[in-house]
């Protein structure tokens, strides 16, 4: 299957995507990021609409357009990555979800839309994805209160530190979700330590966490953020490895996208 890159092996497979990275908001001006620059998630969502998906990516503060094809809702915190993500991979309409009428957007050309957006797809077609792919950076933690307005030097309310709560993990509510047959990706940044090598601590995450297929990044190096190349091992839950070499992220979403590829051919 490496070889063709652009056979329709996905076609008629319904693929959610998540990209980018969260940002949790300390008051109405700052906040608590990370560095990720969305840019994996957009190669997978590029390649899995070239090989005939109906792929929607939920993009985390990613300043990129929509690849062809692809519906992008943008989401900024991840409690709104949490609602978009449980509402696209189920196909249902999020019970917080605000009944709002979604913008119509089927059909192949490029569109975007908010988070509020995304929630219900009353129009007949919103089904369970076939694929889930958490290739976004989700804060663990965020600000346990928001300042309404913005903190100011010198006043009484200064800041001395900040306080933090653990944000939901998203990945580990949609494993406990899914609908009968939904393939579940995840992705982790990992650097060995005493407690033992990446592919070790690798192993352990992809148990924690219940997926079918971690997609394993070296991080030791510091050389994935914002670049355009990428090294990854994909680990299933059968136990099985698969080491994709160094390239382009391209290259290694279409490496990926074989790995998950195969699995679902074996599903009805
Ligand atoms: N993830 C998530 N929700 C979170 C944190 C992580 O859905 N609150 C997802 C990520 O999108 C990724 C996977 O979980 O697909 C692994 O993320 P990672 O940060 O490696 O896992 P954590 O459980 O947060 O472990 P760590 O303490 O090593 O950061
Ligand atoms: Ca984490």
């Amino acid at each position: 299957a490496g070889a063709g890159a652009l056979a329709p092996d996905l076609s008629g497979r319904r693929v959610v995507i998540s990209a980018g990275g969260t940002r949790e908001p300390l008051d109405p001006v700052r906040f608590l990021g990370n560095r990720s620059s969305g840019l994996q998630g957009w190669a997978l969502a590029r390649v899995a609409a070239a090989r005939g998906a109906e792929v929607v990516l939920v993009a985390a503060n990613v300043d990129l357009p929509a690849p062809f094809g692809v519906r992008v809702v943008r989401v900024e915190t991840a409690e709104e990555l949490r609602l978009a993500m449980s509402s696209e991979s189920s196909g249902r309409q999020s019970s917080e979800s605000s009944g709002r009428q979604p913008s119509e957007s089927s059909g192949r050309q490029p569109a975007e839309s908010s988070a509020q957006d995304a929630l219900p797809l009353a129009r007949g077609e919103a089904r369970p994805a076939d694929v889930v792919v958490m290739a976004a950076a989700v804060a663990d933690f965020r600000p346990a209160t928001v300042a309404g307005s913005k903190l100011k030097k010198g006043g009484a309310a200064e800041p001395s530190s900040v306080e933090l709560v653990r944000n939901p993990d998203v990945l580990v509510e949609l494993v406990a979700a899914r609908p009968a047959g939904q393939l579940v990706v995840g992705f982790a940044a990992e650097t060995g330590d005493a407690e033992g090598d990446v592919l070790t601590h690798a192993r352990a995450k992809l148990a924690r966490k219940g997926v079918d297929l971690l997609v394993v990044n070296d991080v030791s190096a510091g050389r994935v953020f914002g670049r355009t190349e990428n090294e990854v091992t994909v680990l299933a839950a059968d136990g099985s490895a698969t080491a994709v070499p160094a390239g382009r992220k391209d290259a290694v979403a279409a490496a990926i996208w074989d790995v998950v590829a195969d699995r679902v051919a074996r599903q009805p």
